[in-house]
Parts: structure tokens; sequence; C-alpha cells
């Protein structure tokens, strides 16, 4: 009885107990489920408004992530990975170091974040000093001197000059990649109204369009710059600054002088990087006319034909042009008669040639160019190629073929002189625009004054750079900057703050 009792007893406790384990269950499921909503709900939120929060990441799903082709541009390669990458270890002793650290050294600031009730990751400290108060709303088209403070400001444009530098001393053709970027940056209009150099074009909408594909290289380069001048300065430049100011250093870098001499400075916002970003259409075309090409510089940044060639024809005495925006100018039967009679027979043959091997190798210009670049010291540059490397690593392939890529000046390809305008002059121009340039009466005659007056050039084109750099800056659809500190915590520098 005691048996069958205790069994019936057992039974019925059995029952119970899977009474109970069922209601367990069902509270567990109820959890888990809650738990689930939540974390979608968490994500959800993060990816619809961080990027609006952050410094530009474009936040992605994992699907999009694979399939994005923009998204390797977006972030600092080589510091964010190793991070996320220790976190996605969890490597929870590091962690909890870290956290210590950041408890020790961050207190103070940790503090004050609290008392002023800001976001995470946010450093209210500035090399000691109070944050800066920014303007609620700059003026269009003039320097936001609020951004970093007297001290910031001098620290950063000394940082982003020392870091441009070092990347080109690394890579001597990234100096005209990134002065193009800058002239894209800043003459792309936002919806039909004037350009603006406010970062727009490394949003996706504009770095993955054809118009830019070679300044894909650059994009990486752009983040290493800022990311080193923020630790320098503890204070974390826009990226419409980043920009501009390495298209500044890349103008010292290949002959003329710092264009901060002349008044060259910073205090860009970049632009709100939810918006979609401006159509890089708007920016002059190899294959229009001078007509449709000086209209668009006017409505972009009212750049009247002096400035427009100026800009051009100088900025074309360095880099490269892949062959298909010339090539049709060329004749593959009978090289010496291109199908361009306005272009130089020897110059067509010989682009004629270099163009149809189409090994992919690099080219150091296809009239035998010179080194060029007085600042050009060490050893004189990469190797065929180490720089063939480097080309298509970042979009040097166009459709999956890839691109060889001429000089413009075959003579100094790596000097901002005026050996391009004498080019244009002697029909040897790599683009039909640039011949136009040269041979239209209403630009021809800057093209001559300028073939002959380098002194005039040297501080003329600075200056007209310098007047690109202000178009439309600060407009209304940039943002007031946010997580701008570069921290350092303790002994260890964080880049709490520091988003990509
Ligand atoms: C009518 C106006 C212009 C047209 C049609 C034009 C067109 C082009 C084209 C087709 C390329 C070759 C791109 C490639 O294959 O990667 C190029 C390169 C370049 N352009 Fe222009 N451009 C114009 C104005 C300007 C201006 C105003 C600047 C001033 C900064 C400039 C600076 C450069 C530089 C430095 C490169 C070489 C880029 C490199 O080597 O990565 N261009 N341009």
């Amino acid at each position: 009885m005691a048996r069958s009792g205790s069994l019936a007893g057992s039974t019925a406790m059995g029952g119970r107990r899977s009474h109970g384990g069922q209601a367990y269950l069902l509270v567990c499921l109820v959890g888990v489920g809650l738990l689930l909503l939540a974390m979608a709900e968490i994500r959800h939120a993060a990816a619809s408004d961080g990027a609006g929060k952050g410094l530009g990441v474009e936040y992605k799903t994992e699907n999009e992530k694979k399939s994005g082709d923009g998204e390797k541009y977006f972030k600092y390669p080589e510091k964010g990975d190793e991070k996320k990458g220790e976190e996605k270890k969890g490597e929870e002793k590091k962690g909890e170091e870290k956290k210590g650290e950041e408890k020790k050294g961050g207190e103070q600031q940790k503090g004050e974040e609290e008392k002023k009730g800001e976001g995470k990751g946010v450093c209210n400290y500035f090399r000691g000093g109070p944050e800066p108060s920014y303007e609620k709303q700059p003026k269009e088209g003039e320097i936001d001197y609020s951004l970093y403070g007297k001290e910031g400001r001098a620290c950063l444009l000394r940082a982003l000059h020392a870091a441009t530098f070092e990347v080109l001393d690394r890579d001597k053709t990234m100096a005209a990649t990134l002065l193009r970027m800058s002239f894209h940056d800043c003459l792309t209009r936002r919806d039909w109204a004037k350009g603006a150099c406010d970062a727009s074009v490394l949003l996706p909408r504009e770095i993955n369009h054809p118009q830019n594909e070679n300044l894909r290289r650059a994009a990486p380069v752009i983040y290493e710059i800022r990311e080193r001048a923020a630790q320098q300065c503890n204070v974390v430049p826009t990226k419409a600054d980043t920009i501009a100011a390495a298209g500044a250093a890349s103008i010292d870098w290949s002959d003329l002088e710092n264009p901060e001499k002349y008044g060259f400075t910073i205090g860009r916002r970049d632009r709100n990087p939810e918006s979609r970003g401006d159509n890089p259409m708007t920016l002059p075309l190899a294959t229009e006319t001078l007509d449709s090409n000086l209209a668009k510089f006017w409505a972009s940044g009212h750049l009247d034909a002096h400035d427009s060639t100026l800009f051009t024809i100088g900025g074309h005495s360095i880099g490269r042009s892949a062959c298909e925006h010339f090539s049709f100018r060329l004749n593959n039967q009978t090289c010496c008669r291109p199908v361009d009679p306005t272009l130089d027979p020897r110059r067509a043959c010989k682009l004629t040639q270099f163009c149809r091997s189409g090994d992919g190798g690099e080219h150091h210009g296809d009239d035998g160019g010179a080194e060029g670049g007085r600042k050009m010291s060490g050893d004189g540059g990469k190797t065929r190629g180490e720089e063939h490397k480097a080309e298509s690593g970042y979009g040097g392939k166009t459709h999956g073929k890839e691109q060889r890529r001429v000089h413009f000046d075959f003579i100094t390809p790596f000097k901002l002189d005026t050996w391009y305008f004498k080019i244009t002059l002697m029909n040897k121009g790599l683009l039909t625009t640039d011949h136009a340039f040269g041979h239209d009466p209403r630009t021809a005659p800057y093209v001559k004054f300028y073939a002959h007056n380098q002194q005039a050039f040297d501080v003329d084109y600075i200056k007209a750079f310098i007047k690109v750099s202000l178009v439309g800056i600060n407009h209304h659809k940039t943002i007031v900057p946010n997580n701008y500190f570069y921290c350092k915590t303790g002994h260890q520098q964080s880049a709490k703050g520091f988003q990509h």
C-alpha cells in the first residue's frame, strides 16, 4: 500500500510536476519570446537612428553587408576590425580589464558626462578645457569657427597635413586622387542647388557612382588621416574637413605651397548621413561639350570661365585617366590617324599602343614621363608592381576588367605646374574637354596665359582651390557634430566617441 500509495502519490506528484513543468515551460517560452522581441526592437532602433547619430557610419544588415559594394569603404579597415575581432572572440578577461581601465582613467570624464546627461561615448573635455559650444546654425558658405576652438583648429590643421604627407610618401599617386576627391565633394550639387563640401562624396550613392570609380581608393585613406589627426589632437575632425585638408596637403605635396598660407582653414560640418547624398552627374563630364561643362561649373560653385579653366587644366597637371575616357578618340587600326583629328598623331599612337596592350600594368607616362614633384624625395616612388597593387586594391577595376591609366601630364606627372597647359596647346591633352579648354575663344586665353606664367599659376591655383573648398559649406543639411571627441581613458587611448 505504502508502495502503491507512494507510487500513486508519486504518480500524482508526477502529474502535478508535469503540470508545473508545462507551466514553467510556457513561462520560459513567453519570456524568450519577449526577449527576442525586445532585441529586434533595439536592433531596429539602432539601425534606423544610428547613422544619424554617428559620423556617417552606414549601418547595414548582414545581408546588405555581404552584397553592398560600398561597405568596405565606410570603415577604417585595420583598427576597428581588430577591436571588433577582439570583442567577437569574447575575451572576457580583456573586456574586464578594459572596463577597469576605463573606470579608473575615465572617472572625471564620466562624471562630467553624467552631469551633462549627454549620450554615451562623448568625452566632455577638450585638452583640459571646456567643450566648445557649437553655433546653432552657422552661415552657409562660411567657416564654422565654433567646431574645434582655436587650439583644436591649429592642432588639427597641423595633424591633418602631416598625416596626409605620410600617406603620400607611401603612395605618391594618391595626391591626385585626394585632390580630385575634394573637388567632387564640393561641386556635386544638392538637389540641383549649389554644390557643397560636406563629405557627401563618401555616402554610398556618390562613392559607388561610376563618376567616382577611382575615388573609392581614397575613402579608407580619408578615414586613416582623420583618425591619426584625432589621436594627436583629442578632437575628431569632420569628414568634410578631412577631405578638404587632404586636398590642401596634396597641393602642397605636389610642389605648390601650403594653402594655409593663403587662408585655407577648417570648420566644415558633415552632411547629415541620413540624407541620400547628391547626384554626381551634376559634375562636369569628359563626354560633354564645353558649353555644358562651363554651365555646370557655374551652377555648382559659381566658377566662371577663368576659374574653371585654371582649376581643370591645373588639376589635370597631376594624376591619370583610365583609357575608357579618351579611347574613342583613338584608332585601333591606324594609330597615327586618330578618329579625333584634333589629337596629335604621335601622342595618339602611343596612347593607342598603351591602351591596346591592356595588361593591366602600371604606367609612368606614355611619352616617357619624368618623375616630377620636387617633394618626391627618398625612394622616388613605388615600383610598377607596388603602384599597380595600390591601384587595383581600391577600384582600379572597371566593370570587372583592369583599367589602364595614363598620366595627363607626361612631363611632370606628379607636379602641379603649368606643363599640362602647354601640352593642351600642343594638341596632346588627354580628354576632349581638355582640348576644348585650350582652343575655345572663351577659355583659350587663360590656357595660354598660365602656360607661360608659373608664378601666377602657383598663387591663382591655390586661391581657386580655397574658393572651391568653401562652396556651400555648413548648409542646412549638415549636422551639428556629435561624438567628436577622441577620449583618452587612463593609459589607453579609447576610440570612444570615434566612429567611422
Ligand atoms: C570639365 C571638367 C573636368 C572633366 C571632364 C574631368 C574629367 C576627368 C576624368 C575623366 C578623369 C579620369 C578619371 C579616372 O579615370 O580615374 C579625371 C581625373 C582627374 N581630375 Fe578631372 N575633370 C574635370 C575637372 C577637374 C577639376 C576642376 C579638377 C581639380 C581638382 C580635376 C582634377 C582631376 C585629377 C587630379 C584627376 C586625376 C585623378 C587620379 O589620378 O586619381 N578635374 N578628370
